[in-house]
């Protein structure tokens, strides 16, 4: 059975691939801050035919909590890992502050990045582990008023290449989705306005499990060719002049 961790696995996207995961076999260590009385029912059903899940009750941005979830994993045993726990401060960049900064930064960038690495590090990753980070398309075309999300998303992308580049068994891609349905976006301004949807193709914002099956799809299928790729899923907004 393959063993999976979602970082930011409470609700969203994180939640979405997480359940895809198990309805393919995988077992799944749910990442979260704390456990919701849906979260923990949800975990008991799944566990009630074959232990498929666990949760993994931590914050990413403490390292002295991420070090004692690392130390209970057996070696060699993740054979995917996503790093998907993120946060949002909108603002135009000279206006944000240094605290906004801080928290978009070590949250979406640096804590993912730094929990790869205690894992790398100790030993509890397979080999030819898939990594799996999720960028933005803000993190591919700028937008004015997405401020460090923005920065952050690239500097993540960023970091999936050049992991890529180094010469070694474990894959990276990183899945940048367009707008979602999530509870991320629900307070922008824009959320659910007609000109939201007009700047999209498609016409409308992604469903989390749309993003979980393209997720699970690049740990499924073998393709260490692919390895460094973005993958832009975003109903085709950056591909027209209108919108990021
Ligand atoms: N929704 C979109 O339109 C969109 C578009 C492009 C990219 N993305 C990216 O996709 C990822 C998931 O976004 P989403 O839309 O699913 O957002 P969401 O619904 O707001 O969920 C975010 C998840 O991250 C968790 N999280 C935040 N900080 C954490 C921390 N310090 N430690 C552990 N978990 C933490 C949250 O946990 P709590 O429940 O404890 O807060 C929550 O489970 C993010 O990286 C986001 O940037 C989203």
């Amino acid at each position: 059975m393959r063993k999976i961790i979602v970082t930011g696995a409470a609700r969203g996207i994180g939640y979405a691939a997480a359940m895809a995961f198990i309805k393919k076999g995988s077992f799944v260590f749910f990442n979260c801050r704390k456990v919701s009385p849906e979260l923990e029912k949800m975990c008991n059903e799944l566990n009630s035919k074959a232990k498929c899940s666990e949760t993994a009750v931590f914050d990413i941005t403490r390292e002295d909590e991420v070090t004692s979830f690392v130390k209970t994993l057996e070696n060699g045993t993740i054979d995917v890992l996503v790093l998907n726990a993120g946060i949002i401060r909108d603002n135009l960049l000279p206006s944000v502050s240094n605290s906004d900064w801080v928290s978009v930064m070590n949250t979406n960038f640096w804590s993912n990045v730094n929990f790869y690495k205690s894992l790398y590090e100790n030993h509890k990753l397979s080999e030819n582990c898939k990594i799996i980070s999720l960028g933005s398309i803000s993190g591919v075309r700028p937008r004015e008023g997405q401020g460090p999300y923005a920065v952050s998303k690239s500097m993540l992308i960023s970091w999936t290449r050049n992991m890529a580049a180094k010469n070694g068994s474990d894959i990276f891609y990183c899945v940048s989705p367009g707008p979602v349905a999530t509870d991320l976006i629900k307070t922008a301004p824009w959320y659910n306005r007609p000109e939201a949807f007009e700047r999209i193709p498609q016409r409308r914002f992604a469903d989390p499990d749309e993003i979980a099956e393209l997720i699970t799809m690049l740990a499924t299928e073998n393709l260490p060719i692919a390895s460094g790729s973005n993958i832009v899923i975003d109903g085709g907004i950056t591909l027209t002049t209108k919108g990021s």
